[in-house]
């Protein structure tokens, strides 16, 4: 199956970058949001990074100004949005990248199993959750799998295609020519909590805030330290403000209740009050640092 009409739902942190690769691929993307504003905002980032891009191309010699914009503007030709999700019933597939957070998410796999054509395939972003429970849900997990891409969607190179039992091999497939189609490079995994990326990469976002909470180094420190001594492009406190303090929150809260005697998944205090007080990191522009934009203040 060859997928030419995409939908994503959630033009957020995740949603936009999504919709920006799928159409760079080649497919027509609608982008659905619950809200016009929301929309809007989305909309507005994919502009801002595809005059990005458009500006890296020239400065890499490997297009002209003018092909450049014409390139830009041919991606940009493919992207619609609604606030309807009777939208999507004619897509080949659908990726969710909503708020993580389970029965919102299953709510929505209820309804698009009854608005999508029977062929559409179904897939979750999810950080964390279970790809079954959603496939249940949706009446259709034949045709259900994960595809996770990573944040900053259009710089990461790497997708998880995450298949179920029930997952058939033609959906799979489909799946992972997407991704590659996005410009990504697929790994496959099982349905186990946080795949491959989270399952490590949280648990170490969480030790570094327990570590900054025992009073064991700065914030700045731990950061150097990861940065330095490991060779990672941003620190674990960094990262965290990068994903968003909710959803950091979010995944580790799921896992905990899922999995009470793990000790890998604990939930750091300064995560919790950090989010009730509305620092989310980047995207509210402070969480253990201060934002402006894209960078650090
Ligand atoms: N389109 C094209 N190119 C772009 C662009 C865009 N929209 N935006 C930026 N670029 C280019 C920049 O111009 C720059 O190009 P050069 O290297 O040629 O100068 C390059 O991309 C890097 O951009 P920046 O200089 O702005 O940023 P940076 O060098 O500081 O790198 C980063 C930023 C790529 C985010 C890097 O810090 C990084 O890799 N951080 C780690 C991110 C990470 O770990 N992500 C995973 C999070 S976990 C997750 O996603 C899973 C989950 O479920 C929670
Ligand atoms: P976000 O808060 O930036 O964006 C979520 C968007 O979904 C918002 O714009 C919101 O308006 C919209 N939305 C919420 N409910 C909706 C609904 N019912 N219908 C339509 N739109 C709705 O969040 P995000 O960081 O983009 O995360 C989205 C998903 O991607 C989550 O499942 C998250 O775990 C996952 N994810 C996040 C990251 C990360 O680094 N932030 C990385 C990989 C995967």
């Amino acid at each position: 199956m060859v997928i030419k009409k995409v939908g994503v739902i959630g033009c957020g942190l995740m949603g936009h970058g999504i919709v920006q690769v799928a159409a760079q691929g080649g497919a027509t993307v609608i982008a659905l949001e619950s809200e016009q504003r929301f929309l809007d905002s989305g909309l507005a980032r994919i502009d801002k990074s595809l005059a990005k891009l458009a500006e890296k191309e020239v400065e890499k010699g490997k297009a002209t100004l003018e092909q450049a914009k014409a390139n830009a503007s041919a991606v940009r030709g493919r992207i619609s949005g609604t606030l309807d999700k009777k939208a999507l019933a004619d897509c080949d597939l659908v990726v969710e990248a909503i708020v993580e957070d389970l029965g919102v998410k299953l709510a929505l796999f209820k309804e698009l199993g009854a608005i999508c054509k029977k062929e559409t395939i179904l897939a979750s972003n999810t950080s964390s959750f279970s790809i079954s429970e959603m496939a249940a849900v949706s009446g259709r997990a034949d045709r259900m799998v994960g595809l996770h891409f990573f944040n900053p969607v259009q710089l990461m190179k790497l997708v998880e295609v995450v298949r179920t039992p029930q997952t058939s091999d033609e959906t799979f497939a489909a799946a992972r020519a997407f991704g590659e189609s996005c410009g990504k490079t697929p790994v496959a995994c099982k349905d186990t909590p946080g795949f491959v990326v989270n399952r490590l990469l949280v648990p170490y976002m969480s030790q570094a805030l327990m570590m900054l909470e025992r009073g064991d180094a700065t914030k700045e420190d731990i950061d150097a330290a990861m940065q330095l001594g490991c060779g990672y492009p941003m620190g674990p406190i960094t990262l965290t403000d990068y994903v968003g303090l909710d959803t950091t929150l979010a995944i580790i809260e799921g896992w905990v209740k899922r999995f009470p005697k793990e000790p890998a998944f604990a939930i750091p205090e300064m995560l919790r009050k950090k989010v009730k007080e509305g620092k989310l990191g980047r995207k509210s522009g402070e969480g253990f640092y201060k934002w402006e934009g894209d960078k650090k203040a």
